[in-house]
C-alpha cells in the first residue's frame, strides 16, 4: 500500500487519531480477483473460499464477496458472520474441530459444505442424518506428511497411517454420509516437539513460512491418490478437493498454483473435481497497514536504541511470532542504529521489531505494513482500547470501525448490586 505522503498521513492522524489501521480497498479487490484468476488460468473449476479468521471486518468481507468468493469459516460464530455478509449456506465451507450439534444441524439445513474433523463429529453427523432419515454430503479433513519434520495431525485424519481411508469407509458403511470432499490445509506454523513436559508452546513455535510450492504438489498428489483409491475400493466419488490456505502473496502465487493443480490434471481424466482454495493472508495481509506514533525514546545499557510507540502487541499480536515491517513515514537521514521498537504496554514482550533504524523523536510517525492478517481479529482491549480503522478506496477515506470505548466494554458486563 502506498502510504508515503507525509502530508496525507498527518491529515489522517488529525482526523482519526493514532494508532490507526488503514485498509486499502483497491489492494483487497486486486488480491481476491488475481488469486482466482491465477488458479483459474491453470484449472477451469476453481472456488476461492476466503478464510474469515484472517480478518472478518464487514467492509473487508463486502469487497471480497463482491468478487464472488465463498467463505471458509471455523466456528458457529464465523458461520453467522458469513450469513450476515449475505452468503447462502451453499457458499460456505465449514471447518474446524469445535462444531456443536446445533452448529452442524444449521449448516446442514442451509447446505454448507462441512469438513468433518474427527470421529466424534462423524458420529454426530451420522446421528443427524439418521434423525432426518436422509443422507448428508460431507467433506473429510485429511492431514498428510509433506516433509516438515513433523506430521501435523492436530486436525483431521492422517492419510499415511490409514485413518483417513478408515474414516471415509466408516461414512460409506453408515449409508448416511456421502464423502464428497477431501480437505487439507498446510499450516504456516507448528509447535515443535519438546522433551520437557512443561514447555510453553509460544517458546516452541516454528514458522513454516513461506512454504515451498513443492509442499503443495506433494499434498495435492496425495489427496488425488486418496480420491482415486476411495473411488476404486469404496465407489466414493469426490466432487471437491479443498487444499486449504497458507499461500504466499499473489505476487508469488503462480508456481504454487501450477504445483497444486498438476496432480489434479494428471489424476482425473474427464470428471475434474472442483478445486477449493481457502486463502486468508494472501488476500488481506498486504491490504492493511498500521499508523503509529513514537511516544518516547531512550538508549538501553547495551547501546541499543529503544523506542516506545503507541501501538503494541495488543493491536498486533502476530508480533509474538514474527517481526513487523516497520518504517518511518518521513526519512530524517540519520544513521541507522540497532533499535527495538516497543509498544506502550507494561510488558517486556511488547516488541514490534528489532532492527537497524534511524533516530526517532516523540511525535514521529511510523508505518507498519503487511499486518492485515490475524491481527485485527486477535487484537484486544488489553491496557488500551482497540483503535479506529479506516478504508481508503477510490482516493477517499472512510471510517469503517470506530475506536473502542469504555462504554462498549462495560455494556457486556452484568452489574448485580447487592
Ligand atoms: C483450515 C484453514 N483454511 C485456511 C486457513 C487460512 O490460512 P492462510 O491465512 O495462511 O491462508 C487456515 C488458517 O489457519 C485454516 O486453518
Amino acid at each position: 500500500m502506498n502510504l508515503t505522503k507525509a502530508a496525507s498521513i498527518e491529515n489522517l492522524v488529525k482526523k482519526y487519531g493514532s494508532p490507526l489501521f488503514i485498509v486499502s480497498g483497491e489492494v483487497l479487490k486486486n488480491n481476491i480477483q488475481e488469486f482466482k484468476k491465477i488458479f483459474s488460468l491453470k484449472y477451469s473449476n476453481v472456488e476461492v473460499a476466503y478464510a474469515y479468521k484472517a480478518n472478518y471486518l464487514s467492509e473487508v468481507l463486502n469487497i471480497i464477496h463482491e468478487s464472488g468468493a465463498w467463505a471458509e469459516v471455523a466456528s458457529g460464530f464465523e458461520y453467522e458472520i458469513a450469513k450476515r455478509a449475505g452468503l447462502a449456506g451453499s457458499s460456505i465451507v465449514y471447518n474446524g474441530p469445535g462444531k456443536t450439534k446445533d452448529n452442524l444441524i444449521k449448516a446442514i439445513n442451509e447446505g454448507a459444505l462441512i469438513n468433518a474433523d474427527n470421529n466424534d463429529e462423524i458420529k454426530q453427523l451420522t446421528e443427524i442424518a439418521g434423525e432426518r432419515n436422509k443422507s448428508i454430503d460431507i467433506g473429510i479433513r485429511i492431514n498428510v506428511d509433506v516433509g516438515i519434520n513433523q506430521i501435523v495431525d492436530r486436525f483431521g485424519f492422517n492419510l499415511e497411517n490409514g485413518d483417513a481411508f478408515e474414516a471415509i469407509k466408516l461414512c460409506k458403511d453408515s449409508g448416511l454420509l456421502n464423502t464428497v470432499c477431501l480437505h487439507l490445509h498446510l499450516t504456516s506454523y507448528i509447535v515443535e516437539p519438546n522433551s520437557n513436559d512443561e514447555y510453553i508452546p509460544a517458546q516452541n513455535i516454528k514458522l513454516i513460512w513461506p512454504k515451498s510450492a513443492d509442499m503443495y504438489e506433494i499434498a495435492s498428489r496425495k489427496i488425488c491418490e486418496l480420491a482415486k483409491e476411495i473411488n476404486s475400493k469404496l465407489g466414493v466419488e469426490i466432487k471437491y478437493l479443498d487444499v486449504g490456505g497458507g499461500f504466499p502473496s499473489i505476487d508469488n502465487l503462480d508456481l504454487y498454483a501450477e504445483k497444486t493443480v498438476k496432480p489434479l490434471l494428471s489424476s482425473f481424466k474427464d470428471k475434474y473435481p472442483t478445486l477449493i482454495l481457502e486463502p486468508g493472508r494472501a488476500i488481506v495481509k498486504n491490504a492493511v497497514s498500521l499508523l503509529t506514533t513514537v511516544l518516547s525514546t531512550k538508549t538501553l545499557q547495551n547501546g541499543k536504541r529503544a523506542v516506545t510507540a503507541d501501538a503494541g502487541i495488543n493491536v498486533l499480536p502476530t508480533s509474538f511470532w514474527s517481526m513487523q515491517d516497520v518504517r518511518p513515514v518521513k526519512s530524517n537521514g540519520s544513521d541507522l542504529k540497532d533499535t527495538i521498537i516497543y509498544g506502550p504496554l507494561c510488558l517486556q514482550t511488547d516488541i514490534l521489531t528489532n532492527k537497524p533504524m534511524p533516530e526517532f523523536k516523540p511525535g514521529d510517525r511510523l508505518i507498519i505494513e503487511n499486518i492485515g492478517a490475524y491481527n485485527i481479529p486477535q487484537s484486544s482491549s488489553f491496557i488500551y482500547p482497540r483503535p479506529q480503522i479506516v478504508m481508503i478506496e477510490n482516493n477517499s477515506v472512510r471510517l469503517i470501525r470506530r475506536e473502542e470505548t469504555i462504554e462498549d466494554i462495560s455494556q457486556l458486563e452484568e452489574f448485580n448490586p447487592s
